[in-house]
C-alpha cells in the first residue's frame, strides 16, 4: 500500500492520517487493516494518551471504496472491516478527529465514536447508504439517534441528506468549526490538551460515559449481518456499478 495511511506519534498523540487524496480518501481493505493495526498498537503503547484521525485537504474520507463493495458483493472480499469497527468501538484511549472537506459514509459514522471533533468550515457530512441500497453501519443506527435525535438521524442516515459543518455542530457531531487551513492544528492542540490530563482518570471517565459499549458492539454485529445481505442484492450491485461507470 503506497502510504495510504500515515501513522505518526507526536508526543503522547498518535496521528492516523488517511492519505489517498486522488480518490478522496476512499478506504480500501488494506487501509482499514492499517488503521486497525495503528489503533490497537496505540491502545497498547503506554506513552500514547490520545489518537487523532486526520485526512487530506478537502477530503477527510469519501467512505468505503465502492470497488471493494462490488468485489465483496461478488464474494471475493469481506464487505466492511468488522475488525476496524471493533477496534474503534473498543479503544479506551480518547479519539479526536480533524475533519476537512468531505466526510462520507464511514467518514461520518466513525465520528460517533470520537470524543472531540474539529471541522473545517468547508466540511460536509453525509451518509448516502440508502442511495447505494445499503444500510447504516458502525453502530450509527444506534449512536446517531442518541446523539442528534431520531428526526435528524433519519434525515441523515436514511434520506441521505448532508449536513454542513455548522449543522453538524448543532447536531452534536462536531465540537468546533474553524478555518479549513487550521483544522489539523486546532485538532492537534485539543488532542494534546486531552493527552495532558491524568490518563487513568480520563480512562475511567470515558468508560463511564460509554457505559453502553455492549449495545454498541451488538449493534455493529447486527448491522454487519444486514449489510452483508444488502451488499449482495441486485439493487446494491446496480448502484455500485452505476457509480463506478458514471460520467463526470
Ligand atoms: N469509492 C471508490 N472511489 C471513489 C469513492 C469511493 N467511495 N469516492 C470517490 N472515489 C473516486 C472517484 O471515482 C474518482 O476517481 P477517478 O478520478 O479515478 O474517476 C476520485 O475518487 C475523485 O472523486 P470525484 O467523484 O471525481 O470527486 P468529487 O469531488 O466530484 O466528488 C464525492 C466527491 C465524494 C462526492 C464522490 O466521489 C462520491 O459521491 N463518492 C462516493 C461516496 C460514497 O458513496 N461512499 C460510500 C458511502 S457508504
Amino acid at each position: 500500500m503506497p502510504d495510504h495511511i500515515l501513522v505518526k506519534d507526536d508526543g503522547a498523540v498518535r496521528i492516523i492520517r488517511m492519505n489517498r487524496p486522488d480518490k478522496k480518501n476512499a478506504l480500501t481493505q488494506p487501509m482499514y487493516a492499517e488503521m486497525t493495526r495503528a489503533l490497537r498498537e496505540g491502545q497498547e503503547r503506554e506513552g500514547i494518551h490520545c489518537v487523532m484521525f486526520a485526512g487530506a485537504p478537502g477530503a477527510f474520507s469519501a467512505g468505503s471504496d465502492i470497488s471493494d463493495f462490488l468485489k465483496a458483493a461478488e464474494g471475493g472480499l469481506e464487505p466492511i472491516t468488522v475488525e476496524f469497527l471493533d477496534a474503534l468501538a473498543r479503544t479506551q484511549k480518547p479519539l479526536v478527529a480533524a475533519v476537512g472537506g468531505i466526510a462520507v459514509g464511514i467518514g461520518t459514522t466513525m465520528l460517533f465514536h470520537c470524543d472531540h471533533v474539529v471541522a473545517g468550515s468547508d466540511a460536509s457530512f453525509s451518509t448516502p447508504f440508502l442511495k447505494l441500497a445499503l444500510i447504516p453501519e458502525a453502530a450509527s443506527s444506534l449512536l446517531a439517534p442518541m446523539r442528534m435525535g431520531y428526526a435528524r438521524a433519519f434525515s441523515m442516515l436514511v434520506m441521505g441528506r448532508p449536513l454542513s459543518a455548522d449543522q453538524a455542530r448543532e447536531a452534536g457531531i462536531v465540537n468546533t468549526v474553524v478555518d479549513p487551513a487550521a483544522v489539523d492544528d486546532v485538532a492537534l492542540k485539543a488532542a494534546h490538551e486531552i493527552a495532558s490530563l491524568p490518563a487513568g482518570a480520563v480512562a475511567v471517565a470515558r468508560k463511564l460515559m460509554r457505559c453502553h459499549l455492549d449495545d454498541v458492539l451488538l449493534q455493529i454485529d447486527t448491522e454487519v449481518t444486514h449489510f452483508k445481505e444488502r451488499l449482495k442484492s441486485d439493487e446494491a450491485r446496480a448502484a455500485f456499478a452505476a457509480f463506478l461507470a458514471r460520467k463526470k
